[in-house]
Protein backbone atom coordinates (compact mmCIF):
# COMPACT_ATOMS: atom_id res chain seq x y z
CA UNK A 1 0.00 0.00 0.00
CA UNK A 2 1.06 3.34 -1.00
CA UNK A 3 1.41 6.09 1.37
CA UNK A 4 2.18 9.11 -0.84
CA UNK A 5 -0.46 11.82 -1.64
CA UNK A 6 1.04 13.52 -4.50
CA UNK A 7 1.29 12.39 -8.18
CA UNK A 8 3.93 12.57 -11.01
CA UNK A 9 3.36 16.20 -12.04
CA UNK A 10 1.68 17.24 -15.12
CA UNK A 11 3.12 20.25 -17.14
CA UNK A 12 1.09 23.14 -19.23
CA UNK A 13 2.07 22.16 -23.04
CA UNK A 14 4.00 24.03 -25.05
CA UNK A 15 1.72 26.61 -25.64
CA UNK A 16 1.64 27.66 -22.03
CA UNK A 17 -2.34 25.64 -21.90
CA UNK A 18 -3.52 23.15 -19.92
CA UNK A 19 -6.70 20.99 -21.13
CA UNK A 20 -7.97 18.74 -18.75
CA UNK A 21 -11.33 16.56 -19.63
CA UNK A 22 -13.64 15.81 -16.77
CA UNK A 23 -15.33 12.45 -16.83
CA UNK A 24 -17.54 10.74 -14.60
CA UNK A 25 -20.28 8.36 -13.79
CA UNK A 26 -19.20 5.96 -16.90
CA UNK A 27 -21.55 3.50 -14.79
CA UNK A 28 -19.73 0.45 -17.11
CA UNK A 29 -21.13 -2.51 -17.69
CA UNK A 30 -22.51 -4.79 -20.75
CA UNK A 31 -24.80 -2.71 -21.88
CA UNK A 32 -23.15 0.49 -22.32
CA UNK A 33 -19.42 0.11 -22.83
CA UNK A 34 -18.86 -0.71 -26.57
CA UNK A 35 -20.66 2.51 -27.37
CA UNK A 36 -19.55 4.52 -24.05
CA UNK A 37 -16.20 3.80 -25.05
CA UNK A 38 -16.18 4.80 -28.59
CA UNK A 39 -17.45 8.19 -27.42
CA UNK A 40 -14.63 8.70 -25.01
CA UNK A 41 -12.01 7.70 -27.60
CA UNK A 42 -13.96 10.13 -30.28
CA UNK A 43 -13.78 12.92 -28.00
CA UNK A 44 -10.53 12.10 -27.11
CA UNK A 45 -9.31 12.54 -30.80
CA UNK A 46 -11.20 15.69 -31.08
CA UNK A 47 -10.17 17.28 -28.03
CA UNK A 48 -6.76 16.32 -26.95
CA UNK A 49 -6.95 16.78 -23.61
CA UNK A 50 -3.48 16.85 -21.31
CA UNK A 51 -5.07 15.16 -18.86
CA UNK A 52 -8.27 13.32 -17.85
CA UNK A 53 -10.09 13.27 -14.22
CA UNK A 54 -12.45 10.58 -14.07
CA UNK A 55 -14.23 10.99 -10.78
CA UNK A 56 -15.77 8.04 -9.78
CA UNK A 57 -18.78 5.34 -10.59
CA UNK A 58 -16.08 4.29 -13.22
CA UNK A 59 -17.70 0.59 -13.39
CA UNK A 60 -20.42 -0.64 -12.18
CA UNK A 61 -18.79 -3.20 -9.98
CA UNK A 62 -20.31 -6.58 -10.09
CA UNK A 63 -19.75 -10.00 -7.97
CA UNK A 64 -17.23 -11.28 -10.96
CA UNK A 65 -13.27 -9.26 -10.65
CA UNK A 66 -12.35 -10.33 -13.81
CA UNK A 67 -15.64 -8.84 -15.58
CA UNK A 68 -14.59 -5.73 -13.45
CA UNK A 69 -10.89 -5.52 -14.91
CA UNK A 70 -12.42 -6.12 -18.07
CA UNK A 71 -14.34 -3.20 -17.76
CA UNK A 72 -11.58 -1.03 -16.67
CA UNK A 73 -9.28 -2.32 -19.58
CA UNK A 74 -11.60 -1.37 -22.11
CA UNK A 75 -11.64 1.99 -20.23
CA UNK A 76 -8.40 2.60 -19.66
CA UNK A 77 -6.85 1.54 -23.18
CA UNK A 78 -8.63 4.56 -24.56
CA UNK A 79 -6.02 7.00 -23.26
CA UNK A 80 -3.30 4.50 -23.25
CA UNK A 81 -3.57 4.03 -26.49
CA UNK A 82 -3.39 8.12 -26.75
CA UNK A 83 -0.71 8.50 -24.10
CA UNK A 84 -3.15 10.66 -22.28
CA UNK A 85 -2.31 10.82 -17.98
CA UNK A 86 -5.30 9.82 -15.98
CA UNK A 87 -6.23 10.58 -12.76
CA UNK A 88 -8.53 8.38 -11.23
CA UNK A 89 -10.98 8.43 -7.89
CA UNK A 90 -13.87 6.58 -6.70
CA UNK A 91 -18.06 7.07 -6.26
CA UNK A 92 -20.61 5.15 -4.18
CA UNK A 93 -21.29 2.49 -6.60
CA UNK A 94 -17.08 1.37 -7.85
CA UNK A 95 -16.69 -1.12 -4.75
CA UNK A 96 -20.52 -1.09 -3.34
CA UNK A 97 -20.92 -5.65 -4.69
CA UNK A 98 -17.28 -5.73 -2.86
CA UNK A 99 -15.85 -8.03 -5.79
CA UNK A 100 -12.91 -5.47 -6.11
CA UNK A 101 -12.25 -3.30 -2.86
CA UNK A 102 -11.42 0.48 -3.61
CA UNK A 103 -7.47 -0.46 -2.80
CA UNK A 104 -7.49 -3.46 -5.17
CA UNK A 105 -8.98 -1.26 -7.86
CA UNK A 106 -6.72 1.12 -7.98
CA UNK A 107 -4.50 -0.76 -8.17
CA UNK A 108 -5.46 -2.27 -10.95
CA UNK A 109 -5.67 1.16 -12.95
CA UNK A 110 -2.27 1.68 -11.74
CA UNK A 111 -1.21 -1.50 -13.54
CA UNK A 112 -1.31 0.68 -17.13
CA UNK A 113 1.38 3.40 -17.38
CA UNK A 114 -0.84 6.27 -18.06
CA UNK A 115 -2.16 6.51 -14.78
CA UNK A 116 -0.92 8.97 -12.40
CA UNK A 117 -4.05 8.11 -9.74
CA UNK A 118 -2.46 7.60 -6.10
CA UNK A 119 -4.05 5.24 -3.13
CA UNK A 120 -3.22 7.22 -0.19
CA UNK A 121 -2.65 4.37 1.43
CA UNK A 122 -3.69 4.45 5.66
CA UNK A 123 -2.73 8.03 5.35
CA UNK A 124 -6.13 9.12 4.64
CA UNK A 125 -9.74 7.67 4.52
CA UNK A 126 -10.73 6.57 1.63
CA UNK A 127 -8.45 5.38 -1.81
CA UNK A 128 -7.63 7.99 -4.08
CA UNK A 129 -6.76 11.67 -2.34
CA UNK A 130 -4.01 13.27 -3.74
CA UNK A 131 -2.82 16.15 -5.87
CA UNK A 132 -1.09 16.37 -8.98
CA UNK A 133 1.27 19.16 -9.42
CA UNK A 134 1.13 21.11 -12.90
CA UNK A 135 4.27 22.94 -13.85
CA UNK A 136 5.33 25.80 -15.89
CA UNK A 137 5.73 24.44 -19.59
CA UNK A 138 9.61 25.16 -18.93
CA UNK A 139 9.44 22.92 -15.77
CA UNK A 140 10.54 25.42 -13.81
CA UNK A 141 8.01 26.52 -11.34
CA UNK A 142 4.58 24.94 -10.16
CA UNK A 143 1.91 26.76 -11.92
CA UNK A 144 -1.16 24.99 -11.17
CA UNK A 145 -2.77 22.29 -9.06
CA UNK A 146 -5.51 19.65 -9.72
CA UNK A 147 -6.93 18.03 -6.15
CA UNK A 148 -7.89 14.98 -6.75
CA UNK A 149 -10.45 13.72 -3.29
CA UNK A 150 -12.40 10.24 -2.44
CA UNK A 151 -15.65 11.48 -1.34
CA UNK A 152 -16.19 8.38 0.32
CA UNK A 153 -19.68 5.85 -0.43
CA UNK A 154 -22.01 6.02 1.97
CA UNK A 155 -21.99 6.97 6.07
CA UNK A 156 -22.58 4.45 8.77
CA UNK A 157 -27.11 5.47 7.90
CA UNK A 158 -26.90 4.74 4.28
CA UNK A 159 -26.69 8.31 3.44
CA UNK A 160 -24.19 9.51 0.65
CA UNK A 161 -20.58 10.00 1.74
CA UNK A 162 -18.57 12.92 1.51
CA UNK A 163 -14.91 14.20 2.07
CA UNK A 164 -14.60 13.27 5.92
CA UNK A 165 -12.55 15.47 8.42
CA UNK A 166 -9.14 13.83 8.40
CA UNK A 167 -9.00 14.53 4.70
CA UNK A 168 -10.05 18.01 5.29
CA UNK A 169 -6.69 18.97 7.37
CA UNK A 170 -4.67 16.72 4.93
CA UNK A 171 -5.78 19.90 2.28
CA UNK A 172 -4.85 23.10 4.63
CA UNK A 173 -2.46 21.13 5.93
CA UNK A 174 -1.31 20.50 1.87
CA UNK A 175 -2.17 23.91 0.61
CA UNK A 176 0.05 25.66 3.32
CA UNK A 177 3.02 23.45 2.01
CA UNK A 178 2.77 24.01 -1.41
CA UNK A 179 2.01 28.31 -1.13
CA UNK A 180 5.14 28.30 0.84
CA UNK A 181 7.01 25.76 -1.12
CA UNK A 182 6.37 28.16 -4.03
CA UNK A 183 6.15 31.43 -2.41
CA UNK A 184 2.64 32.33 -3.87
CA UNK A 185 -0.82 30.75 -3.43
CA UNK A 186 -1.42 27.85 -6.26
CA UNK A 187 -4.22 28.09 -7.59
CA UNK A 188 -6.14 24.93 -8.81
CA UNK A 189 -9.22 22.87 -9.41
CA UNK A 190 -10.69 19.81 -6.96
CA UNK A 191 -12.23 17.14 -8.77
CA UNK A 192 -14.50 14.66 -6.65
CA UNK A 193 -17.26 12.25 -6.99
CA UNK A 194 -20.39 13.78 -4.61
CA UNK A 195 -21.12 17.71 -4.83
CA UNK A 196 -20.56 19.55 -1.27
CA UNK A 197 -23.20 20.08 0.45
CA UNK A 198 -22.80 23.92 0.42
CA UNK A 199 -24.13 23.69 -2.94
CA UNK A 200 -27.13 24.14 -1.21
CA UNK A 201 -26.64 27.42 -0.04
CA UNK A 202 -25.51 28.37 -3.53
CA UNK A 203 -28.95 27.88 -4.47
CA UNK A 204 -32.45 29.52 -3.97
CA UNK A 205 -34.35 28.01 -1.40
CA UNK A 206 -38.01 27.61 -2.37
CA UNK A 207 -40.92 26.21 -0.41
CA UNK A 208 -43.00 25.08 -3.19
CA UNK A 209 -42.72 22.62 -6.03
CA UNK A 210 -41.62 24.67 -9.24
CA UNK A 211 -40.68 24.09 -12.82
CA UNK A 212 -36.79 23.27 -12.51
CA UNK A 213 -36.56 23.59 -8.84
CA UNK A 214 -35.58 20.70 -6.57
CA UNK A 215 -36.43 19.04 -3.23
CA UNK A 216 -33.61 18.77 -0.93
CA UNK A 217 -31.69 15.48 -0.56
CA UNK A 218 -32.44 15.34 3.06
CA UNK A 219 -35.66 17.58 3.42
CA UNK A 220 -38.01 17.08 0.67
CA UNK A 221 -40.47 19.93 1.64
CA UNK A 222 -37.78 22.29 0.68
CA UNK A 223 -37.11 23.12 -2.93
CA UNK A 224 -34.24 24.76 -4.55
CA UNK A 225 -33.22 26.38 -7.90
CA UNK A 226 -31.01 28.76 -9.30
CA UNK A 227 -30.86 31.70 -7.41
CA UNK A 228 -30.99 35.14 -10.58
CA UNK A 229 -28.69 36.78 -8.09
CA UNK A 230 -25.79 34.73 -8.42
CA UNK A 231 -23.64 33.63 -11.37
CA UNK A 232 -24.87 30.47 -12.15
CA UNK A 233 -23.50 28.09 -15.42
CA UNK A 234 -25.28 25.46 -17.28
CA UNK A 235 -28.81 23.70 -16.40
CA UNK A 236 -29.75 22.44 -13.41
CA UNK A 237 -32.02 18.88 -14.07
CA UNK A 238 -31.93 17.34 -10.93
CA UNK A 239 -31.65 17.59 -6.95
CA UNK A 240 -27.79 17.75 -6.21
CA UNK A 241 -27.02 14.99 -4.43
CA UNK A 242 -24.56 15.55 -1.56
CA UNK A 243 -23.17 13.84 1.20
CA UNK A 244 -25.30 13.93 4.73
CA UNK A 245 -22.46 15.23 6.61
CA UNK A 246 -20.43 18.16 6.53
CA UNK A 247 -16.93 18.52 7.88
CA UNK A 248 -15.86 21.99 6.02
CA UNK A 249 -14.11 20.98 3.01
CA UNK A 250 -15.49 23.64 1.25
CA UNK A 251 -15.30 26.32 3.94
CA UNK A 252 -11.80 24.93 4.57
CA UNK A 253 -11.39 25.69 0.48
CA UNK A 254 -13.06 29.02 0.89
CA UNK A 255 -10.47 30.09 4.25
CA UNK A 256 -7.12 28.89 1.69
CA UNK A 257 -8.51 30.62 -1.43
CA UNK A 258 -6.76 28.57 -3.97
CA UNK A 259 -9.77 26.44 -5.54
CA UNK A 260 -11.16 28.13 -8.70
CA UNK A 261 -13.65 25.65 -9.02
CA UNK A 262 -14.40 22.03 -8.03
CA UNK A 263 -16.51 19.46 -10.01
CA UNK A 264 -18.38 16.67 -9.11
CA UNK A 265 -20.49 13.96 -10.71
CA UNK A 266 -22.69 11.85 -9.44
CA UNK A 267 -26.05 13.46 -10.29
CA UNK A 268 -25.84 12.00 -14.18
CA UNK A 269 -27.67 15.09 -16.26
CA UNK A 270 -26.51 18.45 -13.89
CA UNK A 271 -24.32 20.03 -15.89
CA UNK A 272 -24.53 23.15 -14.05
CA UNK A 273 -22.56 25.38 -12.27
CA UNK A 274 -22.93 28.36 -9.09
CA UNK A 275 -20.34 30.76 -7.89
CA UNK A 276 -20.41 30.84 -4.41
CA UNK A 277 -18.20 32.30 -1.63
CA UNK A 278 -15.43 32.98 -4.52
CA UNK A 279 -15.49 29.29 -5.53
CA UNK A 280 -17.66 27.65 -8.61
CA UNK A 281 -19.21 24.90 -7.47
CA UNK A 282 -20.11 22.69 -10.49
CA UNK A 283 -21.46 19.48 -11.45
CA UNK A 284 -20.37 17.60 -14.85
CA UNK A 285 -22.93 15.03 -16.98
CA UNK A 286 -22.08 11.37 -16.56
CA UNK A 287 -19.80 10.39 -19.47
CA UNK A 288 -21.45 7.07 -20.57
CA UNK A 289 -24.18 6.11 -23.67
CA UNK A 290 -26.59 3.26 -23.75
CA UNK A 291 -28.51 3.41 -26.55
CA UNK A 292 -31.23 5.40 -24.99
CA UNK A 293 -32.23 9.45 -25.64
CA UNK A 294 -31.37 10.12 -22.15
CA UNK A 295 -28.22 8.83 -22.47
CA UNK A 296 -27.62 11.09 -25.76
CA UNK A 297 -27.30 14.59 -23.51
CA UNK A 298 -24.35 12.62 -21.71
CA UNK A 299 -21.35 13.80 -22.27
CA UNK A 300 -18.01 15.35 -20.67
CA UNK A 301 -16.50 18.70 -19.53
CA UNK A 302 -13.40 20.39 -20.88
CA UNK A 303 -11.52 23.25 -18.77
CA UNK A 304 -8.59 25.06 -19.93
CA UNK A 305 -6.11 27.10 -18.40
CA UNK A 306 -3.36 29.60 -19.21
CA UNK A 307 -0.24 29.58 -17.63
CA UNK A 308 0.40 33.12 -17.43
CA UNK A 309 -3.31 33.41 -15.62
CA UNK A 310 -3.66 30.59 -13.43
CA UNK A 311 -6.41 32.81 -11.46
CA UNK A 312 -9.05 32.09 -14.02
CA UNK A 313 -10.26 29.33 -16.45
CA UNK A 314 -12.83 28.31 -18.86
CA UNK A 315 -14.94 25.47 -18.89
CA UNK A 316 -17.27 23.90 -21.72
CA UNK A 317 -19.93 20.66 -21.25
CA UNK A 318 -20.10 18.61 -24.36
CA UNK A 319 -22.99 16.79 -24.83
CA UNK A 320 -22.90 13.64 -27.43
CA UNK A 321 -25.77 14.82 -28.99
CA UNK A 322 -23.85 18.03 -29.76
CA UNK A 323 -20.73 16.38 -30.53
CA UNK A 324 -21.53 13.87 -32.79
CA UNK A 325 -22.74 15.09 -36.62
CA UNK A 326 -24.10 13.25 -39.32
CA UNK A 327 -20.02 13.73 -40.48
CA UNK A 328 -19.35 11.64 -37.83
CA UNK A 329 -21.98 8.43 -39.39
CA UNK A 330 -20.24 9.29 -42.52
CA UNK A 331 -17.11 8.91 -41.44
CA UNK A 332 -17.48 5.74 -39.94
CA UNK A 333 -19.09 4.43 -42.25
CA UNK A 334 -16.38 5.22 -44.57
CA UNK A 335 -13.89 3.01 -42.67
CA UNK A 336 -16.08 0.41 -42.35
CA UNK A 337 -16.92 1.13 -38.88
CA UNK A 338 -20.28 -0.76 -38.13
CA UNK A 339 -20.75 -0.26 -34.79
CA UNK A 340 -19.17 3.27 -35.04
CA UNK A 341 -21.41 4.39 -37.64
CA UNK A 342 -24.75 2.69 -35.76
CA UNK A 343 -23.84 4.33 -32.33
CA UNK A 344 -23.28 7.68 -34.04
CA UNK A 345 -26.48 7.30 -35.92
CA UNK A 346 -28.50 6.71 -32.66
CA UNK A 347 -27.05 9.54 -30.15
CA UNK A 348 -27.58 11.88 -33.59
CA UNK A 349 -31.31 11.11 -33.32
CA UNK A 350 -32.56 10.30 -30.35
CA UNK A 351 -30.32 13.51 -29.21
CA UNK A 352 -31.91 15.66 -31.75
CA UNK A 353 -35.36 14.70 -30.06
CA UNK A 354 -34.12 15.21 -26.79
CA UNK A 355 -32.73 18.15 -27.29
CA UNK A 356 -35.65 19.77 -29.04
CA UNK A 357 -37.62 18.81 -25.91
CA UNK A 358 -35.63 20.35 -23.57
CA UNK A 359 -35.10 23.36 -25.30
CA UNK A 360 -38.77 23.81 -25.91
CA UNK A 361 -39.33 23.09 -22.39
CA UNK A 362 -36.92 25.63 -20.91
CA UNK A 363 -38.20 28.09 -23.59
CA UNK A 364 -41.59 28.04 -22.18
CA UNK A 365 -40.56 28.13 -18.72
CA UNK A 366 -38.87 31.38 -19.75
CA UNK A 367 -41.22 32.61 -21.20
CA UNK A 368 -44.42 31.71 -18.80
CA UNK A 369 -43.08 32.93 -15.56
CA UNK A 370 -39.28 34.97 -16.73
CA UNK A 371 -37.40 32.43 -14.70
CA UNK A 372 -33.93 31.45 -16.54
CA UNK A 373 -33.25 27.81 -16.56
CA UNK A 374 -30.74 27.50 -18.51
CA UNK A 375 -27.29 29.83 -18.43
CA UNK A 376 -24.26 30.04 -20.82
CA UNK A 377 -21.83 26.69 -19.44
FE1 LIG B 1 -23.29 7.51 -10.79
Amino acid sequence: MINSTTAKPLRFNSDGRLKVMHITDTHLEDDNIEASVWLMANACDREKPDAVIITGDNVQNCDDSAKTKGYIDKLMNVFEARKIPVAVTFGNHDSEVGSMSREELMAYYNTYSCSISIDDGDLLSGCGTYNIPVLSSNGEKMKFNLWVFDSNDYDGKGHYGCVLADQVEWYKQKSDELTKANGEKVYSFAFQHMIVADVYDALKKSDKKRFFSYSHMYNKDDYYMFDPCKENFGTLTETPCSGYENYGQFEAMVEKGDVLAIFSGHDHTNAFGVKHKGIDICNSLSTRYNGDAFSSQCGYRILEVNEKTPSTYTSRVVHWYDMITMKDVKAAKAKGDTFGCKTAFDVKWRGTLMKSSHRFGRFWIHKLTGRKVTYKD
